[in-house]
């Protein structure tokens, strides 16, 4: 069984079939329906394949493939930091918590460790693809991309630039060293992947206040004179943020349209189609239309903006502007490094949003699942590689199983004792999959791929 999204509310079921993915990765045959014995008889003959030449992994019953998750928002330079922000806000986090941490990865063995156990854990999550943030360090940024090869995981990789409102111990000297920092880092992934296939470097202004104009003009030029290159920000994620922005870029100074956030990054060049923004809690109509008019991206933060008490995002709201949405864990602002639980957590905000009066808020299990994967991948500039199950993508997978559920919908094996979601055998699809939203976590992702390399298996 293969479940992918057909569009944003619906999902796609595909039972008793198979997919061919060839030794580059890329998926070659969708077939449906097909068992063991069709695959080596007529599909492997059809693509030239040597049946005895070719492996064939049938999943057990009751299990699926569901495409990798793509988180679109997180800092592997805060992981050990998940679950620590006591009652902070945004701007009192980041200097309390945050901006030490970031600081003493410049360490490189232990931005080696923390690097290393980011990648295994999102990797054990079923994140075959990760916007990453790591630290203005060049050196472990770039061990960051490196680790992501070695592990195997789709990733774009920043090196933070902030050269303003920092502490001294932690922030770029000046513009220019920002830059050519930025430079060095983009140098180096482009050189241990040139062609850009697994990870790719990505422009990363922390957020406007920590940036001074100068810089983001550098960072607009550099954006323009790479064209290849994503770029990745935070917009609009907190009250107080909002209002600094306002003090720190009268339009006046920047030639911005008005005087919202979203004009800021607008007036320098980094509000484009390649552009990921997270969080986008507090964005005005105003704002929203510009972000569709340039068709940058929005990465929906949920954990981290209700566990730093950001607000509640109106994902619909977006979505109805044709704003494109993926979702971030945004460790660690968010605690957690499953996109499954940002998934629910997006269903659980966005019914605390409906009760606030907008009743078409509510987003259900397939859209959540939606952004989770195909959403991300646009969000990510991806949305022709990887989210789905169709010929020409990559195969980026994990297979999930819930309890053991025999050919005979009979359920076998231990259920509960190593998995929180209890199937009775009776569910339909739809529920099932509703279930493991709801109450799955990486006890049940059994295995993953990505570009057709086996990258994780649950022992
Ligand atoms: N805004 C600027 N930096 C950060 C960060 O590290 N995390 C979050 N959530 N917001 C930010
Ligand atoms: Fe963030």
């Amino acid at each position: 069984s293969f479940v992918d999204s057909a569009k944003l509310d619906e999902l796609r079921y595909l039972h008793d079939a198979a997919v061919a993915v060839d030794a580059a990765g890329t998926i070659v045959a969708v077939e449906q329906p097909c068992d063991e014995q069709k695959a080596r008889l007529t599909v492997l003959p059809r693509l030239g394949w040597a049946a005895d030449a070719v492996e064939v992994h049938v999943a057990k019953p009751g299990q699926f493939f569901f495409p990798g998750f793509i988180d679109t928002h997180l800092h592997a330079s805060q992981y050990p930091n998940v679950g620590i922000f006591g009652k902070s806000t945004l701007l009192d986090w980041l200097n309390t918590y945050t901006f030490p941490l970031e600081a003493s990865l410049a360490d490189p063995s232990k931005a080696r460790q923390v690097y290393s156990r980011v990648i295994r854990k999102t990797l054990s999550h079923g994140t075959t693809c990760a916007a990453y943030y790591a630290t203005v360090d060049v050196a472990s940024t770039n061990l960051l991309a490196d680790l992501c090869v070695a592990a195997g995981q789709r990733a774009l990789v920043g090196r933070v630039c902030m050269d303003q409102l920092s502490p001294a111990y932690y922030r770029d000297e000046s513009p220019e060293a920002a830059l050519a920092a930025t430079r060095a880092s983009i140098a180096h992934i482009s050189a241990i992947d040139p062609e850009l296939a697994l990870v790719r470097p990505v422009l990363t202004p922390r957020f406007a206040p920590s940036c001074s104009a100068p810089l983001m003009r550098g960072l607009g030029a550099l954006a323009a004179e790479m064209p290849h290159l994503p770029i990745q920000t935070h917009i609009s994620e907190n009250t107080n943020e909002i209002a600094l922005v306002r003090e720190l870029f009268p339009p006046a100074s920047t030639g911005a349209l008005d005087d919202s956030y979203a004009a800021v990054y607008d007036a320098f060049g980094l509000l484009t189609d390649r552009t990921i923004l997270a969080h986008g809690v507090h964005l005005s109509e105003a704002e929203a239309d510009l972000i569709a008019a340039r068709r940058a991206k929005v990465s929906h933060c949920p954990c981290s903006n209700s566990a730093i008490t950001s607000g509640a995002a109106r994902v619909r709201w977006l979505l109805d502007k044709h704003i494109s949405c993926g979702l971030g864990t945004d460790m660690s602002g968010g605690y957690s490094p499953s996109v499954l639980e940002a998934a629910r957590l997006a269903a659980l905000v966005s019914r605390h949003v409906a009760m606030g009066g907008d009743e078409k808020a509510k987003l259900s299990v397939e859209e959540v699942l939606f952004l989770a994967t195909r959403g991300g991948a646009d969000v990510v500039g991806l949305a022709d590689v990887v989210g789905a199950f169709a010929v020409g993508m990559h195969w980026d997978a994990q297979l999930v199983g819930l309890g053991d559920v025999n050919a005979d919908g009979e359920v076998e094996g231990d259920r509960d004792e190593d998995n929180n979601v209890d199937v009775f055998g009776w569910e339909t699809w739809p529920e099932r999959v509703a279930k493991w939203v709801y109450n799955g976590d990486d006890r049940n992702t059994k295995r993953v791929w990505v570009k057709g390399r086996l990258v994780h298996e649950r022992k």
